[in-house]
């Protein structure tokens, strides 16, 4: 399957050079997407409300473990291959890993705060989060923008293309069932309908059914009924549940 390939031009090159595979721009989009909308979410949050609470902070909480899990497979896998045709290759990204595991303790410790305070303290610590995830996501946006440049560069430099996708599909490959889901649910609604029929296509020809429909419905609820028609044209699946298949 292909979840976050996508063939690119790279920013700097003459419009004539071949596109590169770019491992970064789908996985990107989804965290991209998943760090906006919880920071909106902890901002609108009423911190009286137990219920919103609740759930904004849990969604909080799936986007730190997401962001971990993300970090773990850049380093085991990017980086690894990085640094094993240029030995220091990918140290300005692993330097910024290791800030951004311990701004991610330190966020889960507030939040954690927050879910026990005292309804009086809850407006104060709520905006307190709300300022510190602004700032995790402004730093992980600059950070994600060095590799789509400069490690690209580096991978691009040192790999062929076919050795890049073997590379993606073993990240793929190791991502657990559930991960998966949530990267598309965030993933699909960002990316552009011809990335959105790419990596759904890919998903349709390679993975189990039962898996595919799993991606599409965690999918569907979040996309309007012009995108989610477009795309069930691309890829050949019925329009709405119930609805005969066309092509
Ligand atoms: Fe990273």
């Amino acid at each position: 399957m292909s979840t976050s390939t996508a063939i690119r031009p790279t920013g700097t090159s003459p419009a004539t050079a071949p596109a590169r595979l770019d491992m970064y721009v789908g996985i990107h989009k989804a965290l991209r997407h998943f760090m906006m909308d919880t920071l909106h979410r902890v901002g609108r949050m009423d911190p009286a409300d137990a219920t919103d609470l609740a759930r904004t902070l849990g969604q909080f909480e799936d986007l730190m473990a997401l962001c971990v899990n993300h970090i773990h497979h850049e380093n085991d896998f990017v980086h690894a291959a990085i640094e094993a045709r240029q030995p220091r290759g990918s140290s300005r990204t692993a330097d910024d890993h290791v800030e951004h595991f311990e701004h991610i303790d330190a966020l889960r410790a507030e939040a954690r705060a927050l879910a026990r305070s005292e309804p009086a303290e809850r407006p104060v610590q709520a905006l307190r989060l709300y300022r510190h995830l602004a700032l995790f996501v402004a730093d992980n946006f600059q950070h994600m923008n060095v590799e789509e440049t400069a490690n690209n560069a580096t991978l691009w430099a040192h790999y062929g293309d076919a050795e890049l996708m073997d590379l993606h599909h073993r990240i793929l490959a190791s991502l657990p069932p559930a991960e998966t889901l949530e990267v598309m649910r965030w993933m699909i609604p960002a990316s552009s309908p011809a990335e959105r029929a790419q990596i759904l296509g890919g998903m349709k020809a390679g993975a189990p059914a039962a898996a595919f429909q799993a991606v599409l419905d965690a999918v569907r609820p979040h996309l309007d009924d012009s995108a989610w028609g477009q795309l069930a044209r691309a890829i050949g699946v019925a329009q709405q549940p119930g609805l005969a298949d066309f092509r």
